[in-house]
């Protein structure tokens, strides 16, 4: 059996179940909003919240779920007897005709915020709004700081001495392999493994559904402490209602941890020394580079 990939793999759904304050979130937005309402989720996974509108009182939960997660979701609403509730559809909410409906929900977020395709799939269903309905999440904020990840330009270095060790060994020219290994280093940190060593930068503040993207920008981050500074450290924050927050700030735990994007080489900085970073949305994923 091949191992499924993406949110069809169950484990993506382990990590996310796994994140109680994220779980509790969630619920809260659907104690709030779903009682009473037409509500879409756009990517129910194996169904659980959708379930829980339901038992909250919603008066009809569309779930939208394009992996076979929806079989999942769909064999839990009939074990509960929700099926005249919760009418799950296995798509991509870009796919479907609109319908109206009071609120659409989604959890699309990651260490990349952008990854899972949080504003399109909210943009399209932005549309199906019923009037005084509404988007969760409202507002996607997006913050900056240097990030001191020791491990990150010294691996990048060992990586190349191995392939320049192995090349030479057996007469390879390597050097396609060792430019590749000079590229730009960005990958998911787990939370607390790398902590920002300067003070956060706003970056981007979204609202959810209207067609807002995240335009280019350049920052320039200051180092609050000297030091070897090895990338650039971001952070979520996603309004889902007033006063209920998802976010992964650094040393908040949670199971998405903060996204660092490594420079190819790590930079010595001095104390109040900033760094000039150019930060934009490549595709879909953030790419940060030393202006
Ligand atoms: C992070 S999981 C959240 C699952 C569930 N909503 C929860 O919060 O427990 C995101 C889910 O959205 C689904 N998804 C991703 N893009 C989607 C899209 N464009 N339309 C519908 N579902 C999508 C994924 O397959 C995945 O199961």
């Amino acid at each position: 059996m091949t191992t499924p990939t993406g949110f069809a793999n169950p484990w993506e759904h382990v990590r996310l179940y796994s994140d109680g304050p994220r779980n509790e979130a969630m619920i809260a937005l659907l104690a709030r909003r779903a009682p009473g309402a037409r509500v879409v989720e756009v990517g129910c996974g194996a169904g659980l919240l959708a379930c829980v509108a339901a038992r909250l009182g919603a008066r009809h939960v569309l779930a939208v779920e394009p992996t076979p997660l929806a079989e999942v979701a769909a064999r839990l609403v009939a074990a509960n007897g929700l099926g005249d509730i919760v009418e799950v559809v296995r798509a991509r909410i870009e796919d479907l005709p609109p319908r109206p409906v009071d609120l659409a929900y989604s959890e699309l977020l990651n260490a990349d915020p952008f990854a899972e395709g949080l504003l399109p799939a909210m943009d399209a269903v932005a549309t199906w709004l019923a009037p005084g309905g509404r988007v969760a999440p409202t507002r996607l904020r997006v913050w900056a700081a240097l990030a001191r990840a020791p491990s990150s330009a010294r691996e990048a270095r060992l990586a190349r001495a191995q392939v320049r060790g192995i090349g030479a060994r057996y007469g390879l020219a390597v050097d396609t392999v060792e430019a590749c290994l000079e590229t730009r280093l960005a990958y998911v940190a787990a939370t607390g493994t790398e902590a920002p060593v300067g003070p956060p930068t706003l970056v981007w503040d979204l609202a959810v559904g209207t067609g807002a993207r995240p335009t280019p920008v350049r920052v320039h981050l200051p180092a609050a402490e000297p030091g070897p500074v090895a990338g650039v450290l971001l952070w979520f924050a996603a309004d889902l209602d007033e006063g209920l927050v998802l976010g992964n700030p650094p040393g908040a735990g949670g199971h998405w941890g903060q996204l660092l994007c490594a420079f190819a080489e790590e930079t010595g900085l001095r104390a109040g020394e900033a760094l000039t970073v150019d930060l934009r949305v490549d595709d879909g994923f953030v790419v940060a580079t030393r202006a």
